[in-house]
């Protein structure tokens, strides 16, 4: 099973969304997906139980604190034939469930909507968090993904110098667009939509969605779970 954990200290930067979409792009594409969700908010898994019934099934983990005797672990069970996971984190999230969700994690997405204060907060959690202490020496691969991009604003040069600082390269570029609240709203992803309605989104998520997938090859192939074919029999 291979991890993506999908987190940003600041509240609305677009993390349910980012996450319900590679989740939906993953299990259209027939892989077995699930959705943990740390956040008592619960927002994912709301998604996912709006899915319409012909959509591809998308496995519901809860993760967040039980407020009364349920059994977290049950809650959070994740099935073992799952290969994708996306973590959807709480915002503020710090201290031991910070902790255990970026032990879970094989990789980071954050999302980063285009304002300055917010670009500030996220440039200190990288920095402190990720950068620190028992994260670093993992190496967690991490995707900056710059969302709610004005139209009228494609570039933006807070966003610039905060990649430049951290030396981090900007993965996918998505707009700030109805095509995501609309897709949120019924149940779906982006990729399960009308390609005449959301190509755009679609054409901006696909990157990242392929930047994760990437990773997943690459660690199968360190695991020597992938067989590379011989040239003449790939040709
Ligand atoms: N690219 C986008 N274009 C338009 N609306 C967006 C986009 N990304 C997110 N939104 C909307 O912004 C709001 C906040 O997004 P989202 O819920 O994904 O953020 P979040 O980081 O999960 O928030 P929280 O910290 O509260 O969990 C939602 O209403 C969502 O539909
Ligand atoms: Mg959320």
């Amino acid at each position: 099973m291979h991890t993506t954990l999908v987190i940003n200290p600041k509240g609305g930067s677009g993390k349910t969304t980012v996450t319900l979409n590679l989740a939906s792009y993953f299990a259209a594409a027939s892989v077995p997906t699930a959705v943990m969700d740390y956040d008592p908010q619960g927002s994912s898994l709301n998604w996912i139980r709006l899915r319409p019934q012909h959509a591809p099934r998308i496995h519901a983990a809860n993760a967040a604190r039980p407020k009364g005797g349920q059994l977290r672990s049950l809650a959070m069970h994740v099935p073992p034939e799952t290969h994708r996971l996306i973590i959807d984190a709480p915002a503020g999230a710090t201290g031991t469930v910070l902790q255990e969700m970026l032990d879970r994690a094989h990789c980071l997405v954050v999302p980063v909507p285009p304002s300055a204060i917010d670009l500030h907060a996220t440039a200190n959690f990288i920095r402190d968090v990720l950068r620190s202490g028992r994260t670093r020496e993992r190496a967690l691969p991490v995707a900056i993904v710059a969302n709610k991009v004005r139209r009228s604003m494609p570039r933006y040069q807070p966003l610039e110098w905060f990649l430049e600082t951290l030396q981090l390269q900007l993965t996918a570029r998505l707009v700030d667009s109805d095509v995501f609240v609309k897709a949120a709203e019924a149940g779906i992803g982006i990729f399960e939509m009308d390609p005449t309605i959301a190509i755009a989104e679609q054409r901006q998520f696909l990157p990242l969605a392929e930047w994760v997938e990437g990773l997943d090859r690459s660690r199968q192939r360190r695991e020597g779970n992938v067989v590379e074919l011989p040239r003449s029999a790939s040709a």
